[in-house]
């Protein structure tokens, strides 16, 4: 290559990234997030942070710890702040329709990032991992496991579309063998918020009426799945019995090497931090986002949407799938 032409394409390169920051251009940009009490939320917030510096966005962020009154009071005052794009993660998927209608009406775009918020007419956009699939992978291999028994089977919070989701993929595989009489459901129970002790306490309960004959544990992630895991660990039974998880938390990876969770499911939160800020830039540009024909429906109405690919991980590709990958260290997994 001459070094003419080399120094032309040096330019147009200078050219792209002045490009793609002017466009930026501390633009401003609002993310609601529902908590950073997940592991995985804290990565999304990282990555989204460094994301937005690199290509020059002023990211305004807020937290909402799980309180949906809080959130739109939030998401109010990064409208009052004139972003011109929301990335909102619900912590209440219905009651957060209003903060969608508020901010369309205010001329700013939105997209509902990992959760859909559900109910709202408004023209916005939904941007995640394919949620029923998550559930489809855990159903799967818990029936490969134990395709006959007793199953507790808990779902994540109610107020969660996700955890509607996941629960639907997972009962694909579950449901036709209970109704066969193989799989007999002892527990089926929402877990508020999420919570970890909330799971704990549920399993203990499953447990003692059970008298311990519990041979499978649907855990909806790997928060859950901690908690339900010091239940059964009580009852010596930590490794003896199959448990899902999701979310491929450094606890959990931690717990699959050492046998006392079987899977988990790797969603790149890094690849979905990542695509958000670039379809807000876009967004902010006045571009159209192309979604091809994917869409989700909300209750009311079909929101176009981005689906990214989940995976399982157990002990056999954790390797691969989590430290190779970058997304844990090895020497945090394989501690002395
Ligand atoms: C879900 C999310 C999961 C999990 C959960 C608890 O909406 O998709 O990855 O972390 O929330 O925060």
């Amino acid at each position: 290559m001459t070094r003419q032409l080399m120094s032309r394409l040096l330019a147009c390169v200078g050219l792209l990234c002045v490009a793609s920051s002017a466009l930026a251009d501390g633009v401003k940009i609002g993310l609601s997030l529902p908590t950073q009490r997940e592991e995985r939320w804290v990565k999304d917030r990282v990555t989204m942070l460094a994301e937005a510096k690199k290509l020059g966005v002023d990211l305004r962020v807020q937290v909402t710890d799980n309180d949906a009154a809080k959130q739109v009071s939030q998401c109010e005052n990064l409208i009052s702040q004139g972003v011109k794009v929301l990335i909102l993660a619900p912590h209440d998927a219905s009651s957060a329709a209003v903060i969608i209608d508020k901010a369309t009406k205010a001329g700013i775009k939105v997209i509902s990032y990992d959760r859909l918020v559900t109910g709202s007419m408004a023209d916005y956009y939904y941007l995640s991992f394919d949620n029923v699939k998550v559930g489809e992978l855990q159903g799967e291999w818990l029936t490969k496991q134990v395709p006959k028994g007793s199953y507790i089977a808990l779902a994540g919070s109610p107020t969660d579309n996700n955890a509607k989701l996941f629960r639907a993929g997972a009962m694909k595989y579950i449901q036709p063998l209970a109704d066969k009489g193989d799989i007999k459901i002892v527990m089926e129970q929402w877990v508020k918020d999420w919570q970890p002790s909330e799971a704990q306490k549920l399993c203990e309960q499953a447990l003692t009426a059970n008298k311990n004959k519990v041979d499978a544990v649907l855990a909806p992630n790997d928060g859950t799945a901690g908690g339900c895991i010091q239940a059964l660990a009580a009852q010596g039974l930590a490794g003896k019995v199959p448990i899902t998880g999701q979310d491929a938390e450094l606890s959990a990876a931690i717990r699959i090497v050492q046998g006392t969770q079987g899977m988990t499911i790797f969603k790149d939160t890094r690849e979905l931090g990542k695509k958000a800020i670039e379809m807000a830039l876009d967004l902010a540009n006045g571009k159209k986002i192309e979604t091809g024909s994917q869409v989700v429906n909300n209750g009311k109405k079909d929101v176009p949407s981005v689906l990214l690919t989940p995976f399982i991980v157990t002990k056999d590709n954790l390797d691969k799938m989590l430290i190779d990958s970058g997304y844990l260290k090895k020497e945090q997994v394989y501690r002395k």
